[in-house]
C-alpha cells in the first residue's frame, strides 16, 4: 500500500526547511512576502475551522480561501463522500455525458435564479469566468467587456483582463480596447459604457471581495441589469465568493432582484477537496452548447469526482440548519462588530456586512495589515483586501460553533485595541 509518506520520502518535518525549499523551488516572492509581513504560516494539520501551523500553533481560519472552506476543512461528510466516490469514479472523460456531471448540472439549475438553463464546467474560478465571457461574446457577437475598477475575477486570459492593472500588466495581459472599467456604484459611468451598444457583457461580483466588500448601493445591481437589457448586453454575476449561502441566500444576487444571464460559482463548490467550478448559462449565453458543444473543452472541467463532492456541498449548504446557523452567526457578528466600531470610531471606521460576508475598514491606507498581524499572533488567520488594504476581510464559516465565534471575536477586539494604540 502506497502512503503519502512513502510518496514523499523526504517529507520535511521542519517548518524552516519547508520555508527554505519554498523560497528556492516554489515561489520566492510569496514566501518572502508572508515572512516579511509577520505571517510565516505553513499549514500542517487542518480540521473544521482550525488550521495548525507546522510550528504547532493553532489558528482559527477566518479567510477560508474566499469561501473554499465554507463548510470547514476536511468536513467529515464531504471527505466520506469523496472516499466513497473514489470507489466508483475518477475524473471521467470530458467528451461524454456522465451521471455525475448531469446530476450536478440538474441540481445547479434547480437551485439557480430563473432563466439559467445549462451548465458548463471548469476546474477553477478563472476558467469559469473565461467560459462566461466567451459565452457572452458568442451570444452577442460583440467583444467589449465592462467590469468595475478594482473588480477581481481571477487570473486566466479573459478574467485577468477584466481586473486591476496590477495583475494584468506584468504579463502583458491588459487589453484596454476591449476591456472597459467603470467605478463601482456609479450608474452614470455604467450607462456611458453601455450606451454605444457594443458591450457583450457586464461582469460584476455581487459584493466585490478583493476590493474589500463595498456593498452595492440599494437598487444599483438591478439598475445595471436594466441597462444591460436596454443595450443588449449580458449580465454576468460572479458569485465565486458571495454564493453558496455566505449572505444567507444560496446566491447573493437573488437579494437584488436580478436574474443574471450567466452565474459563475467555484471555490466553495469544491468542498475544499476536489477542484470544480460551474458556469450557469441562460438561453442566449448557452446557445453555443447547441450549435457546437465542442467549442469549449477542458479535460478537468467537471471532473466526476468533483461533481460528486459538489452535489454534497449543495445538499449540505441548502439544509435548513445551515441557513439557521448563518442567520445566528450573522446576528452575533453584527452586534459585536457594531459595538467594536463604536468603541474605536477613529480606527475601525466602517463595518461592511451582508450575512457572513464582512469587511472591516480601518482608518489608514494599509490599516488592515497590522490588524492581520496582531490577529495572527493571537491565533486567528484573516487576510487584508489586496486591492484596498484598509479593509480586513472577515469571513466566518457557515457552520462555525458559538464557542469558536466568541473566541475569535474576543481576539479581534484585543487586536483592534492593540493596533489602535499604535495608530493613535
Ligand atoms: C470573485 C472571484 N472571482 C473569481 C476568482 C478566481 O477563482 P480561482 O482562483 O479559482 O481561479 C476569485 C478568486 O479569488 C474571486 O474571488
Amino acid at each position: 500500500m502506497t502512503t503519502v509518506t512513502t510518496l514523499l520520502p523526504d517529507l520535511p518535518i521542519d517548518k524552516d526547511e519547508v520555508l527554505e525549499l519554498s523560497d528556492r523551488f516554489w515561489n520566492p516572492g510569496k514566501t518572502r512576502f508572508w515572512s516579511d509581513a509577520g505571517v510565516p504560516l505553513v499549514i500542517g494539520e487542518r480540521s473544521g475551522y482550525v488550521l495548525t501551523d507546522m510550528a504547532g500553533r493553532e489558528l482559527v481560519d477566518m479567510h477560508l480561501n474566499g469561501g473554499t472552506y465554507n463548510l470547514g476543512h476536511r468536513n467529515p461528510e464531504l471527505t466520506a463522500t469523496l472516499v466513497e466516490a473514489l470507489g466508483r469514479f475518477d475524473i471521467g472523460n470530458h467528451h461524454f455525458p456522465s451521471v455525475a456531471r448531469a446530476a450536478l448540472a440538474r441540481e445547479l439549475v434547480a437551485s439557480a435564479p430563473p432563466g439559467l438553463k445549462h451548465v458548463a464546467y471548469g476546474s477553477g474560478g478563472g476558467e469559469a469566468i473565461d467560459i462566461a465571457l466567451k459565452s457572452a461574446r458568442y451570444a452577442t457577437k460583440r467583444r467589449k467587456i465592462v467590469s468595475i475598477v478594482k473588480g477581481y475575477h481571477g487570473h486566466t486570459g479573459l478574467a485577468v483582463a477584466t481586473g486591476d492593472a496590477r495583475y494584468a500588466e506584468i504579463f502583458l495581459a491588459d487589453q484596454p480596447d476591449e476591456f472597459v472599467q467603470v467605478p463601482f456604484n456609479d450608474l452614470e459611468a455604467m450607462e456611458a459604457a453601455l450606451a454605444p451598444g457594443d458591450a457583450a457583457a457586464v461582469i460584476l461580483e455581487t459584493i466585490p471581495a478583493t476590493y474589500g466588500f463595498p456593498m452595492p448601493a440599494p437598487g444599483y445591481l438591478r439598475a445595471v441589469k436594466d441597462l444591460c437589457d436596454l443595450h443588449g448586453t449580458l449580465y454576468v454575476a460572479d458569485e465565486v465568493q458571495t454564493g453558496l449561502m455566505r449572505t444567507g441566500e444560496l446566491w447573493a444576487i437573488s437579494k437584488h432582484d436580478v436574474q443574471p444571464d450567466v452565474l459563475v460559482t467555484a471555490k466553495g463548490l469544491s468542498g475544499g477537496l476536489y477542484p470544480v467550478s460551474a458556469v450557469l448559462l441562460g438561453e442566449r449565453a448557452g446557445g453555443w452548447l447547441e450549435e457546437d458543444g465542442f467549442a469549449h473543452i477542458s479535460t478537468f472541467g467537471g471532473a466526476e469526482l468533483g461533481c460528486v463532492v459538489a452535489l454534497k456541498v449543495l445538499e449540505m449548504t441548502q439544509r435548513v440548519e445551515t441557513a439557521v446557523r448563518v442567520a445566528e452567526l450573522s446576528a452575533l457578528f453584527a452586534e459585536r462588530l457594531g459595538a467594536l466600531r463604536d468603541a474605536f470610531p477613529d480606527w475601525l471606521v466602517e463595518v461592511r456586512q451582508d450575512g457572513l460576508v464582512m469587511g472591516l475598514v480601518f482608518a489608514t491606507a494599509e490599516g488592515a495589515k497590522p490588524v492581520m498581524r496582531a490577529l495572527y499572533e493571537s491565533g486567528v488567520w484573516a487576510i487584508f483586501s489586496s486591492l484596498d488594504p484598509r479593509v480586513l476581510q472577515w469571513k466566518p464559516g457557515l457552520l462555525l460553533d458559538d464557542e469558536t465565534a466568541l473566541r475569535v471575536l474576543d481576539r479581534l477586539e484585543a487586536a483592534v485595541a492593540r493596533t489602535a494604540e499604535g495608530h493613535a
